[in-house]
């Protein structure tokens, strides 16, 4: 019982100060560099990114070949799910650990462990998922990269943070009994709210589970693990899409993005700063009747202060045809 008391303290503690971490602005000194998150964003509040460059400003064109050139044409991008299948949810977090499971690795003492630690319940489809299947998930992401149709996560309210952790990428350790190599260690990508998940928990997808544990779920499909954030970087391959909400009106649109090496911190459509949403997608409102038949000028900021500018022939989902350098 004292244990299980001490743990739980522990655990509020290491939350803490995950929240901490993710919300830090830029510029930490712990090794692995944590780039910084958009707060959470209340429909109403200041976009969060307003600390990032300032999107207004041409001298911030930095992706684009030459300065006014006029970048090609992006190639129309459709998300609809292979099949259609929609994926299960998570599991609820209620689960009976038989005994030497879900109890951390004797092996790995404490500093051996990475700085979040908690629960991964293994979630979602046995198989790998499509590029185009996460969309249906709490982060609403339009793509993802091959590297990803395997080990992508879904994070507990706090860690999910108003969808500002989608698209970031994490590391996983085993630090489970059950595990056959205690340490392991895997990247995953973070795609969807898990809303049974407490703190530092997770779900986990079964490929990952698996991979990263060596065994089959079977009736534990939980285990002790510890995470933290790592840059995605080349994880993430090809460039970044967008996806254009469904169900816009004239007076507002939303847009989705996903495959970025870095995180996004800003949106600009024809220079008007968008809102991020708890659904992952950035709001524009730009208080005139929106033509979709007109061009449109998007530019993108990422946390390493990289402005990308993109021009769209008209409303609707593209590849964007750039990334940010990583
Ligand atoms: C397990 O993960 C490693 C590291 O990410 C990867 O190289 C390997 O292909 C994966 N194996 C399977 C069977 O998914
Ligand atoms: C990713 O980048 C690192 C250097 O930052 C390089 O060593 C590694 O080979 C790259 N991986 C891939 C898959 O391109
Ligand atoms: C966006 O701005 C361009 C000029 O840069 C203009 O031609 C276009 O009509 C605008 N698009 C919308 C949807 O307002």
């Amino acid at each position: 019982m004292r244990r299980r008391g001490s743990a739980h303290l522990c655990r509020s503690a290491l939350l803490l100060l995950a929240l901490a971490a993710l919300a830090r602005a830029q510029g930490s000194g712990s090794p692995e560099p944590v780039p910084s998150l958009p707060g959470g964003t209340a429909a109403g509040s200041p976009p969060p990114g307003a600390a990032g460059p300032p999107l207004g400003l041409p001298s911030d064109a930095t992706a684009l070949p030459e300065e006014g050139a006029q970048p090609p044409a992006p190639a129309a991008f459709s998300p609809t799910p292979a099949g259609g299948t929609q994926l299960p949810p998570a599991p609820p977090s209620g689960f009976g650990l038989a005994p030497g499971i879900g109890a951390p690795a004797g092996k790995l003492a404490g500093e051996q462990r990475l700085a979040y630690q908690g629960t991964a319940t293994v979630a979602y489809s046995q198989t790998p998922i499509s590029p185009y299947q996460a969309v249906s998930l709490g982060c609403g992401l339009g793509y993802i990269s091959p590297t990803f149709q395997s080990d992508y996560v879904g994070v507990s309210p706090d860690i999910f943070h108003d969808a500002a952790a989608c698209g970031r990428c994490l590391r996983i350790q085993c630090d489970d009994a059950s595990c056959a190599n205690p340490g392991k260690q895997m990247p995953a990508l973070v795609v969807d709210l898990c809303g049974s998940c407490t703190g530092l928990d997770m779900s986990v997808s079964f490929p990952l589970f698996v991979n990263l544990t060596g065994r089959d779920p079977g009736p534990n499909p939980s285990i002790v693990m510890s995470w933290d954030l790592i840059p995605c970087g080349n994880l993430t391959v090809g460039t970044i899409k967008m996806l254009l909400k469904k169900g816009g009106q004239a007076f507002y649109q939303a847009f989705g993005f996903s495959n970025s090496a870095v995180p996004i911190v800003g949106v600009a459509v024809n220079g008007t700063r968008l809102q991020h949403g708890s659904d992952n997608y950035w709001q524009w409102n730009p208080g005139s009747p929106i033509d979709p038949l007109a061009p449109l000028d998007i530019a993108l900021a990422g946390s390493s202060r990289q402005v990308l500018r993109v021009r769209l022939p008209s409303l609707r989902s593209a590849d964007l045809g750039v990334q940010f350098k990583s």
